[in-house]
């Protein structure tokens, strides 16, 4: 098999291939200006994101961890203090907190959506919690009238890791809307995704836009008065300029997406692996179109032998990393996190994928549990 005839997990170049004249252009544009540093597409990218997700700010920095990292500390969440998150997730999302300070708490997910199942919630709140970070997996929004009902009669900060949900929406409103600030990745791979690592947060709080600008930026107002010791965590220029040019496609992308995931699950629907369930007060933005399997690793081998770039997001939960060994979670505490660790697969989803490339997929899919039954 050469390699034009592999189905990647996502594939850069066609989208590249799609939108050169416009990034080649945005990267000459911030070359012939010198602006490499907080030049002026920054605050632009800042205005245009915000609009996007109908938020009053946008604050861009180095990546997604520093987004998650510098909200907590400017919201004041340090040493002493307990985040509720998941351990089903990408490690950033609880690196982030360690970063602060702070210590990680993770709650299980759903059976059903994958995403922070509020019921849990409430057990989990001590004295000392100051904050929930749910995850939006895979792009769909966990739910944030539950959790927020929990933040409030708790009097809790609410962070919404929206690193995989760009331009997602519950309840018809853009994540961040339930909260004191979503935190998102441009991590290439991501939905919006720079050439190389971006990130940004949005927010209705002008104090904490304003906070956060301090923090990524040497805690400066002025080139040399720094008022607090802060971080060297901006967005690069040349990233900005390249999510501006990205931007005005991000939501033909999103809708491309959500015609695959359709599709998948209309041609996926007799066969042997869960589908994704979405809540109805979610719009996903399909980040990743995740199926379950018992037979996980055989069918990931058999698909790339075939292939077909398949992938595990995540196959080790984050409470049973060695990295977090100190917390003391054993396995069991999470059973459905664990669960889904075990059995969950990401086929392939990315707007330019072709729906005969998507049928080759189903078929390989399919091919493998008819050799099963044999
Ligand atoms: C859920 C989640 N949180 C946080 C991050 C961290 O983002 P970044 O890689 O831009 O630091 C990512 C992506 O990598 C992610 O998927």
């Amino acid at each position: 098999m050469s390699a034009n005839d592999m189905t990647p997990l996502v594939d850069l170049a066609a989208q590249y291939a799609t939108i050169q004249p416009v990034v080649d252009e945005a990267i000459r544009r911030v070359i012939a200006q010198t602006s490499f540093i907080m030049g002026p597409d920054v605050a632009a990218f800042e205005a245009e994101f915000a609009a996007f997700c109908a938020a009053q700010y946008c604050v861009g920095v180095s990546s997604g961890t520093a987004a998650l990292e510098l909200t907590l500390r400017a919201l004041g969440v340090g040493p002493g203090d307990e985040v509720i998150t998941v351990a089903h997730t990408f490690i950033a999302t609880a690196e982030a907190i360690s970063a602060a300070g702070a210590t990680p708490v993770f709650v299980d997910v759903r059976p059903d959506t994958y995403n922070m199942d509020a019921a849990k919630l409430a057990a989990a709140v001590t004295s000392a919690t100051r904050a929930i970070m749910p995850v939006h997996i895979y792009g769909q929004p966990a739910d944030m009238t539950a959790i927020a009902v929990v933040a409030n009669a708790e009097n809790l900060l609410l962070i919404e890791d929206a690193a995989q949900a760009h331009g997602a929406t519950w309840n018809d409103e853009p994540t961040g809307a339930l909260a004191d600030a979503a935190c998102f990745s441009f991590y290439p791979g991501k939905n919006l995704g720079a050439y190389g690592d971006a990130g940004g947060v949005i927010t209705n709080h002008a104090a904490l836009a304003e906070q956060i600008a301090l923090l990524r930026n040497h805690g400066r107002r002025d080139k040399y008065f720094h008022e607090q010791i802060g971080f060297g965590e901006r967005l690069d220029t040349l990233q900005a300029a390249i999510l501006r040019a990205k931007l005005p496609y991000l939501a033909d992308w999103t809708d491309a997406r959500r015609r695959l995931a359709a599709r998948y699950h209309d041609l996926l629907a007799d066969s042997e692996v869960i589908l994704p369930v979405v809540d109805e007060r979610a719009n996903s933005a399909w980040h990743l179109y995740v199926v379950r399997t018992p037979r996980r690793d055989e069918l990931l081998a058999y698909l790339r032998s075939r292939g077909i770039g398949a992938g595990v997001h995540y196959p080790i939960p984050l409470h049973l990393q060695p990295a977090y060994a100190h917390l003391g979670y054993v396995a069991d505490d999470l059973p459905v996190t664990e669960e889904i660790a075990r059995t969950c697969l990401s086929l392939p989803l990315y707007p330019e994928m072709t729906d005969a490339q998507q049928d080759g997929v189903v078929a390989a899919l399919q091919a493998f549990f008819e050799e099963e039954v044999r």
